[in-house]
């Protein structure tokens, strides 16, 4: 097994396709044999439920990793897809930013627990929630690369510039290697000029990490987390299946050192 990847899925942007984008990226991963962890450190719990899990009945979830209640070696789950395994999170999490305050250290917790387990997988996907709180800067200390998902619309680029200088932020102070994994056009409309629009100017200004896979508004990517399952169990056969198979080839194919 080579070195693992940890990718933030992250935009303080909501409804753009981060929680889409972890379980079906980290899916089609596993389907492809690899060895991956997602981890859900939005209260919402949105990957938590997508993959499978029932987060309202969860005891113990990322929160009480946070508040250095439990191991996060302890609160693995396995889920419908071999090889995949998700942490869980739901609303519990909403206290836990107030209550970390005064902790020494409380920007490094996700990344020295996940010290403990990150060496038995290929890749780590952390589901961030939609703002840049204390929560989403430990994912960004917590991982190597990061993945930003835009939504093709109109104010797609509003709110870029201040990711960009979040990251960079974190990337002088914090944590040096951080690196972006790449951009992932997500509710493409082939029929809709304003689509095409938004991949052209991100294009212009970021080229060359934007992904060449671009996932399209496809009603079945919508249909998936209410059954509790990942696109590629659901309907194998459509086009969201399709695009996050490509996007994990991608993802694959992409070395870093
Ligand atoms: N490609 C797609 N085609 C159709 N529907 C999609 C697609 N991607 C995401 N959706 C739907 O759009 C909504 C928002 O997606 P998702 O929850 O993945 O975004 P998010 O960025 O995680 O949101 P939040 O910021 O609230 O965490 C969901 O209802 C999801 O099922
Ligand atoms: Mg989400």
């Amino acid at each position: 097994m080579g070195k693992v990847r940890i990718i933030a899925v992250t935009n303080q942007k909501g409804g753009v396709g981060k929680s889409t984008t972890v379980i079906n990226l980290s899916a089609c991963l596993a389907e492809a044999g690899k060895k991956v962890l997602a981890i859900d450190v939005d209260q919402q719990g949105n990957t938590t439920s997508g993959l499978g899990l029932d987060k309202n009945g969860m005891e113990q979830t990322i929160y009480n990793v946070f508040l250095n209640e439990i191991g996060i070696e302890d609160i693995r789950h396995k889920t419908v897809v071999d090889g995949l395994e998700v942490i869980p999170a739901n609303i519990s999490l909403t206290g836990a930013e107030i209550e970390l305050i005064g902790k020494e250290n409380r920007e490094f917790v996700l990344k020295e627990e996940l010290a403990k387990i990150k060496d038995e997988y290929d890749f780590i996907l952390i589901d961030c929630p939609p703002s840049l709180n204390l929560i989403t800067v430990n994912a960004l200390i917590a991982a190597d690369t990061v993945l930003v998902p835009i939504q093709c619309e109109y104010f797609a680029l509003e709110g870029l510039e201040q990711l960009l200088y979040t990251i960079n932020l974190v990337k002088k102070r914090l944590n040096p290697e951080l690196a972006i994994e790449g951009i992932v056009f997500t509710m493409y409309d082939a029929r809709t000029n304003l689509s095409m629009q938004v991949v052209e100017e991100v294009k212009r200004s970021l080229g060359n990490t934007v992904y060449r896979s671009i996932i399209p508004r496809n009603v079945r990517l919508g249909e998936a987390p209410s059954h509790g399952l990942p696109i590629h169990l659901y309907d194998p056969k459509s086009k969201g299946t399709e695009s996050y198979r490509l996007l994990a080839e991608e993802v694959m194919d992409k070395e870093w050192n």
